[in-house]
């Protein structure tokens, strides 16, 4: 094998599958980043940039070269007060107060395959030889801080990791203020920022804007990645779009608060950053102490957006997501809480799953209100013992009448929380997130349990483990469903108070460890009111997650869209639910609220009592065409033809199994036009020398995939709004 990570004599270069990255060393102290992007075979630094006297640009103490400053160096690890007065990687208070701190190469090493980053998510390599890493030693003379910056390159992804490592090797105490994952300069101008912005029920929406002199951010202060703000970000080049040009993606395994960021210096340098969120933050280290930061994942496509999609798709189920059931096929569930929210008994639930299983419907999921005495949100969170008011014969007997129909059983749970009407906060009023002497505010009438602490993890654990431990349980949905306030925890000391935030998510990165892996037979599905957390530190132990609590099928095309530009569509739980739309009220067809869930882990949040005959029949139809399709739907190749952010919000998007010979297509019409022209549609990512046959909603036929990509496909007109079309082809 061909070294991925190559080690020259001035500088070292990344051969990430399809991409390179190349960072060198400058006056044999300062790292610095040369390239990022386009595979090269070799670097010989013709292009290295001339050093230029630029006024008000300092040059670094101890040199006189008054045309050397960090200032106009693309830097790989930049800190603040030495002449570079750009956005830092890092800040740091030493003992005396001071922040002026330089980080200078030390050494570097090659190992292959990649180390885990202990106690936080982060892609994971099978086999040693899908990937290297480089770890390199950079340390500040005077402190003694060293920061280990590691990239791991990987065989098979234009993708490299990167994380940084603090150790206090010095004998004073300090104080890091800001911890990026990392940082990274790049050139050429007229980058456009993409983000992925929304709000609870309206999550991920695409937002682009073109980079010009200043800073642009997004960021969670929210003590969740969040609904509001993702921590994925991409830069496209000039004039990339969907198929063509160069695009960086970057995306942050970490659930917490978090920030992404772009600086475009004086110079048309641009600065991109990401990591912990440095607002409310701060850490002590003490001599010999460790601090280790979350992991970023950046990826490059030189094919446009499309590509760099399919990449973070392909890497995330093959290189984040863990455990048996990531290439098992999902089963078609339908859960209860928007059929009967709060208020239901075992006969209501007998009654949906008797139903439910001759549609085909594989899992039965007993969403919230299940424990204590929780008939509505203002109770019983904490107390996970059930209701024997609802269900008399507990929820073992209902797990076995579930199974007895060949149907599995799952279970909703919210543990990071606790209602002040519980036995829990009773007993222990300083387990949740507070600050003595100050009122806590409420939040969906509830209080987040503090994770800081060892023992209100042990408790979670013990308590959810009770009921896994019964063995019914085929599926469990985590939720967490409030923002962190009044982020304080007993007995810490002052010094360490804003250390709370980040130890809260390590605490609960320890939970979901413990609890994954204790129940490998489990499917876990990941939930924050829907998407208020869909982030790849969540996929590393849930591989799907609730995408929205909107089950509108026109809003989850854009949901659904935004959220497939970094994650995979098998990741995304996609149910069809009951019309008018309990969300936004609107009258959708059966038909296209099926056809948008299907491009998800697909399922049923409704009453199927309410079926009519033809619905049921229509029901059993969809559940086995997905049954016949879910193995390309779910683990197949994912392009995007038609925005619902452009045009009139007409969308289309396709799937295709890795060997091309099977694909499914999909378009969906928002509102009728009067006499308007035919819709042909180009496919893509089809094999061109074979022959499709297409079929499906009027469409009956065999082209070529030349054709298909090249001319398109003329679709049937639509009648009426909110329509939509499934289309099945076979080579
Ligand atoms: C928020 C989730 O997103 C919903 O699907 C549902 O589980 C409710 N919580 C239950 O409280």
């Amino acid at each position: 094998m061909s070294s991925i990570i190559e080690r020259h004599p001035d500088h070292f270069h990344l051969k990430a599958g399809g991409a390179s990255y190349i960072l060198h060393v400058v006056n044999g102290k300062y790292l610095a980043h040369a390239h990022w992007g386009a595979p090269l075979l070799t670097w010989q630094g013709a292009n290295a940039p001339r050093f230029v006297d630029r006024s008000f640009s300092a040059n670094p103490a101890g040199s006189t070269d008054r045309t050397f400053s960090l200032d106009a160096l693309r830097q790989e690890y930049p800190g603040y007060g030495r002449t570079d007065f750009r956005s830092p990687a890092f800040e740091v208070q030493l003992a005396d107060g001071s922040t002026a701190v330089d980080l200078h190469f030390v050494s570097a090493t090659v190992v292959s395959g990649k180390p885990v980053l202990e106690g936080l998510p982060a892609t994971y390599v099978r086999d040693p030889a899908e990937a290297q890493t480089l770890q390199i030693v950079l340390s500040d003379p005077l402190s003694a801080l060293t920061a280990t910056l590691t990239y791991t390159a990987f065989q098979n992804y234009p993708v490299v990791t990167r994380s940084v490592r603090f150790t206090n090797a010095g004998r004073q105490s300090l104080t890091l203020r800001r911890v990026l994952s990392f940082s990274l300069d790049l050139e050429g101008e007229g980058y456009r920022w993409l983000q992925l912005s929304g709000a609870h029920v309206r999550e991920r929406q695409v937002v682009e804007r073109p980079l010009t002199a200043g800073t642009v951010s997004v960021e969670s202060r929210r003590g969740a990645s969040s609904h509001q703000q993702n921590p994925f970000v991409a830069l496209l080049s000039g004039r990339a779009d969907e198929d063509a040009g160069e695009v960086f993606g970057f995306n942050l395994a970490y659930s917490g608060n978090f920030l992404a960021q772009a600086e475009v210096d004086q110079f048309g340098i641009t600065r991109i950053q990401a990591g912990i969120n440095p607002f409310d933050f701060a850490w002590k280290l003490e001599p010999g102490q460790s601090f280790q930061t979350p992991e970023a994942i950046l990826a490059y496509s030189g094919n446009g957006l499309g590509e760099l999609s399919r990449t973070f798709h392909r890497f995330y189920q093959n290189q984040l997501c863990r455990g048996p059931q990531v290439f098992q096929e999902r089963p078609i569930l339908i859960n209860n809480w928007e059929a009967t929210y709060f208020q239901f008994d075992q006969k209501k639930l007998e009654a949906i799953v008797e139903k439910a299983q001759p549609l085909g419907i594989e899992l039965f999921v007993l969403d919230d209100g299940w424990f204590g005495h929780r008939d509505n949100d203002k109770t019983s969170l904490g107390d996970w013992t059930v209701d024997t008011k609802k269900l008399p014969a507990g929820l073992e007997a209902l797990a076995d009448t579930v199974h007895a129909k060949g149907m599995k059983f799952g279970l909703w749970f919210e543990p990071e929380m606790v209602s002040a009407d519980s036995d829990l906060y009773r007993a222990h009023p300083d387990w949740c997130l507070h600050v003595e002497g100050r009122d806590r505010s409420e939040s969906r009438n509830q209080l987040v349990l503090d994770l800081s602490r060892p023992e209100v993890c042990r408790s979670i654990i013990d308590s959810v483990t009770k009921i896994l431990d019964g063995g019914k349980i085929d599926y469990v949905k985590w939720d967490m469903n409030r923002h962190l306030t009044e982020v304080g925890s007993a007995g810490r000391g002052a010094d360490r108070q804003r250390e709370t935030a980040h130890r809260h998510i390590l605490g609960l990165y320890e939970i979901l460890e413990v609890i994954t892996t204790r129940y490998p037979q489990i499917l876990f599905e990941s939930c924050s009111g829907g998407g208020g957390r869909f982030d790849p530190g969540m996929l590393y132990y849930m591989p799907q997650v609730w995408t929205s609590d909107n089950t509108d099928a026109i809003c989850r095309l854009e949901i659904q869209w935004g959220t497939s530009l970094a994650y995979p569509p098998v990741t995304m739980g996609a149910h069809v639910s009951a019309v008018p739309n309990h969300q936004v009220h609107r009258i959708t067809p059966l038909k296209t609220r099926a056809d948008v869930a299907l491009v998800g882990t697909f399922g049923y949040e409704l009453d199927p009592l309410s079926f009519s005959e033809a619905e049921a029949r229509e029901v059993s139809q969809i559940n086995a065409w997905y049954k016949a399709h879910r193995a390309v739907l779910q683990f197949g190749d994912f392009y995007r033809l038609k925005s619902p952010f452009e045009g009139k919000g007409n969308t289309a998007w396709m799937t295709i199994s890795r060997d091309k010979t099977r694909a499914v297509l999909f378009y969906y019409q928002i509102l009728a036009q009067p006499n308007a022209g035919q819709v042909v549609l180009r496919a893509k990512g089809l094999d061109p020398g074979r022959t499709y046959r297409v079929e499906g909603d009027g469409v009956t036929g065999s082209w070529s995939g030349a054709e298909l990509m090249g001319v398109g496909l003329r679709l049937p007109d639509l009648r009426g709004d909110f329509q939509s079309l499934r289309l099945s082809l076979y080579s």
